[in-house]
């Protein structure tokens, strides 16, 4: 093992005990700062490819075994002794974390769209996992603890700042697509436990809106809802291989939105810069919710401050949004900060 590839795993979860872990979930703190300090586990973790050592990832194969979410010596003693198991969930599974919070801070854009094109929407997410954020109309909201949006479940509370155009109808949905390097079904059972690993210790209330979520999936699937879209159609593939066919796809009579959420950093720049030109010049409307702000000429502007995402219509910065969806701060002028 090079003493540069433990440095590496070593800073690597220092920094996200520092930067992304803090105020989200305290446990995750401890079990990164302990990993750092454990040479032992610092040189596991080294051993599995670059892109596969981050904590989030290492830490939800060790409590979709069963870890379960103790002190750090009680997860030090278990991944020692299971090292072999979940380098192995490690290297089959992905981050996909599929968090069905976004949609409320996606919704305004979603009925601003529906209102000025004036027919239903088919909504198509590059990135979507399992599917989450392609049901907002089958969920309910309430911004600013104004009274409820919708009847679905679960109840999406979003606080805004900035005189967002907040929505007073759900928009109709015709149809419901996407295409994810690995598309997940929400429906089987051990997808299921993986999606809940994703889930930070601590963080209740997102697994209780995940767990909300996945029924109404669930029932979505069962041909419960009637006469509304069906279930998510999600094709296999790269989102920059495969737009082209799922927009030309969109029922006649529907206004294609292609949109995402914390999928662009997966891709380099090439390739957001590709995406973003091609996007632009198809026939539909385009929602980015992202890390990576991506301009309509491809130009990526990272935001300085990434605990907040950037809410983007057609390629022109609209808002800034909590990762979870639990924030919406409209900008005063859109512009392509
Ligand atoms: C962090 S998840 C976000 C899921 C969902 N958009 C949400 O906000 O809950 C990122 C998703 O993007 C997918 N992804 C990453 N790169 C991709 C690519 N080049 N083409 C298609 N999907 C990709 C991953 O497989 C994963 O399901």
């Amino acid at each position: 093992m090079s003493t540069e590839a433990t440095e590496s795993t070593a800073s690597l979860y220092r920094d996200y005990a520092r930067r992304w872990f803090p105020g989200h979930s305290e446990l995750y703190v401890q079990w990164a700062t302990g990993v750092a300090d454990s040479p032992e586990l610092v040189a596991l973790v080294s051993a599995l490819p670059e892109p596969k050592r981050q904590p989030n990832l290492v830490f939800a194969a060790a409590r979709y075994l069963g870890s379960g979410d103790t002190d750090f010596e009680g997860v030090r003693d278990f991944m020692i002794a299971r090292w072999p198991e979940v380098a192995e969930i490690v290297m089959d599974h992905r981050t996909q974390t599929n968090e069905a919070g976004r949609c409320a801070t996606l919704l305004p854009l979603f009925s601003m769209i529906a209102a000025q094109e004036r027919r239903p929407l088919a909504l198509i997410e590059v990135g979507p996992s399992a599917g989450l954020c392609l049901l907002p109309d089958l969920y309910s909201y309430s911004y600013d603890g104004a009274p409820q949006l919708g009847t679905g479940s679960p109840l999406l509370h979003c606080s805004t700042t900035g005189n967002p155009p907040l929505p007073t109808a759900l928009p109709e949905i015709a149809w419901r697509a996407g295409v994810d390097l690995n598309p997940l079904d929400g429906t089987d059972p051990e997808t299921v436990e993986w999606l809940r690993a994703l889930v930070w210790p601590g963080q209740t209330g997102r697994l209780r809106q995940l767990d909300e979520a996945l029924e109404t999936l669930h029932t979505l699937k069962s041909g419960a809802y009637g006469s509304t879209a069906g279930a998510p159609t999600l094709v296999e593939g790269d989102l920059n291989d495969r737009i082209g066919e799922l927009v030309a796809a969109a029922p006649e009579g529907s206004v294609p939105v292609v949109f995402h959420s914390a999928v662009l950093m997966y891709l380099d720049e090439a390739d957001r810069k590709r995406f973003a030109t091609e996007v632009s010049a198809m026939d539909c409307r385009w929602v980015s919710n992202e890390i990576f702000f991506v301009d309509a000429a491809g130009g990526s502007h990272e935001a300085a401050d990434q605990n907040y995402f950037t809410l983007a219509l057609d390629g022109v910065a609209l808002a800034r949004t909590g990762q979870h969806g639990a924030e919406l701060h409209w900008l005063e002028n859109g512009s392509g900060a």
